[in-house]
């Protein structure tokens, strides 16, 4: 994308595709967007998507799909066994990704369920860079126990260190004497780990990881979903890498790797998943799980159109245009936040732009959700859905003083999806929100029994903040939207 310049100096990302389908988005006005989000019980989860007009809250099964993958889907297959459909992804994983075996589920957190339950014994321990939530869930419904090993300062915010996803070898290394090799059935390596912003890990980081894990024969298991993003980090930002292609470094995480798995809502398609590897002991495994869970293992729980729009997916995952489209944008929308002096994790990771919340509201402890404040904000003044990641997501009743690593809220950048206006218009309107942050108020949830907090729980305001919130924005954009 950088590759052109602009007479005028500015540092724009260019897109290089048009977009020939588009979908109809509408703007509320801020009274309805106040009653929009009272219904919803002020957790963005349970807005009405026909109430939100810049849908930021993932990047999960929201990309862009191309013209060749919707033409794909024409030409599946779909016999249940033995498809000419799922040959033709297993000549793409062969082709990207380097392995021989692949192993369909209907989605990551499938997969994850499918690796634990044959690959993880009670007991077992599971080191890694950093958790996602539905992987720290398989491996503790499994029996085993999750050890983080990023440094302290992937959670400072602001930060110049370009690989905050960076595992502590010195820590890893601790970890397997402490507990023994033979408890530990694999490191996990998450591409551009999700819950602390989006941050890449480091080629050097991972051979040196490698090293261990051969010394000590211990398997890596990497998680990629977020792999072409991370290896579009590499190229921009690791010595010795920026002459190479996309494809070659893809292929090298690959390769350092045992098994591969992603979601591939996020990487490739909307839907499914993808486990990867080329030992066919593990493959039969792998297989017998899926039988039981997923269904026949040349599909996996999904139609074999999802089949065949995965397989063009990852050949077109190897071009650089189309995985830094993304990064881009959420560069644009990071640096421009800083300028404004909003508290952002820099550097600018991928998936989407996250915001510090603590900072945002350091006049909110937090215990009264500063996150899920900065979201209902957001909302109000914009009609923009965001999400919070942090204490409340992370919320179990077996644990409830349990305060997060960080506080973000993430507006997501699904890939090709939204202009560069509507970029433009977030960040105007995060900016107001941040001038008049003083406005936003504490948050306390209201629980329903039996159900999970961060994700569907309603919250309320205590005090009447957010129709103070509105009064200031009419008050600032007249009989604007
Ligand atoms: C890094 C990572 N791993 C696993 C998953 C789980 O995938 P899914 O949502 O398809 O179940 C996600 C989902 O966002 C993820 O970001």
């Amino acid at each position: 994308m950088s590759k052109v310049r602009f007479y005028n100096g500015d540092d724009i990302p260019l897109e290089f595709h048009r977009a020939r389908i588009v979908q109809k988005v509408r703007l509320l006005p801020v009274d309805e967007r106040l009653q929009a989000l009272e219904k919803a019980g002020y957790n963005t989860y349970r807005l009405d998507s026909r109430d939100v007009f810049l849908d930021m809250l993932t990047d999960s099964g929201t990309n862009a799909m191309s013209d060749l993958q919707l033409a794909s889907m024409m030409r599946a297959d779909d016999a249940y066994a033995g498809s000419e459909s799922f040959r033709r992804l297993e000549d793409a994983v062969h082709d990207v990704l380097g392995k021989k075996y692949v192993v369909p589920a209907h989605q990551g957190r499938a997969a994850e369920n499918v690796i634990m339950r044959a690959l993880l014994r009670q007991g077992d321990i599971v080191p890694m860079n950093y958790h996602f939530g539905s992987t720290v869930n398989h491996i503790t419904l499994n029996g085993g126990k999750v050890v983080e090993l990023v440094s302290p300062e992937a959670f400072e915010s602001a930060s110049d260190n370009p690989f905050k996803g960076n595992v502590d070898t010195v820590r890893l290394e601790e970890c397997i004497n402490r507990y023994g090799a033979e408890k530990i059935p694999f490191i996990r390596m998450e591409a551009s780990t999700n819950l602390i912003g989006g941050q890449p890990f480091s080629l050097s980081n991972y051979y040196q990881v490698r090293r261990i894990a051969d010394k000590y024969g211990i398997r890596i298991l990497l998680d990629a979903t977020l792999l072409g993003e991370n290896a579009y980090l590499v190229k921009q930002r690791e010595a010795g890498y920026g002459d190479m292609e996309l494809k070659e470094i893809l292929r090298i995480f690959c390769d350092l790797a045992d098994l591969v798995y992603f979601s591939a809502r996020k990487l490739t398609c909307a839907r499914g998943a993808l486990i990867c590897t080329d030992d066919f002991q593990d493959k039969l495994k792998l297989d017998q799980v899926v039988s039981v869970f997923e269904g026949y293992v040349t599909y996996g729980g999904m139609s074999m159109k999802e089949i065949e729009a995965i397989a063009q997916g990852l050949y077109e995952a190897t071009d650089e245009d189309y995985i830094s489209q993304s990064p881009s944008f959420i560069k644009y929308f990071v640096e421009h936040a800083v300028e404004m002096g909003i508290p952002m994790v820099t550097p600018p990771g991928v998936l989407g732009a996250h915001i510090d919340a603590k900072l945002f509201c350091d006049h909110l402890p937090v215990q009264a959700y500063p996150a899920n404040s900065v979201v209902a904000g957001l909302y109000i003044c914009s009609g923009v859905r965001g999400m919070e990641g942090g204490t409340a997501s992370e919320y179990s009743p077996s644990d409830p003083g349990h305060i997060a690593d960080m506080e973000l809220v993430r507006l997501a950048f699904p890939r090709r999806v939204f202009t560069l206006s509507q970029t433009m218009f977030t960040l105007d309107r995060l900016k107001w929100l941040y001038d008049n942050r003083r406005l936003l108020g504490p948050m306390a949830y209201d629980d329903i029994p039996g159900m999970v907090r961060g994700f569907r729980t309603p919250l309320k305001p205590l005090t009447d903040w957010p129709s103070r919130l509105v009064a200031k924005f009419r008050e600032d954009f007249g009989d604007s939207l």
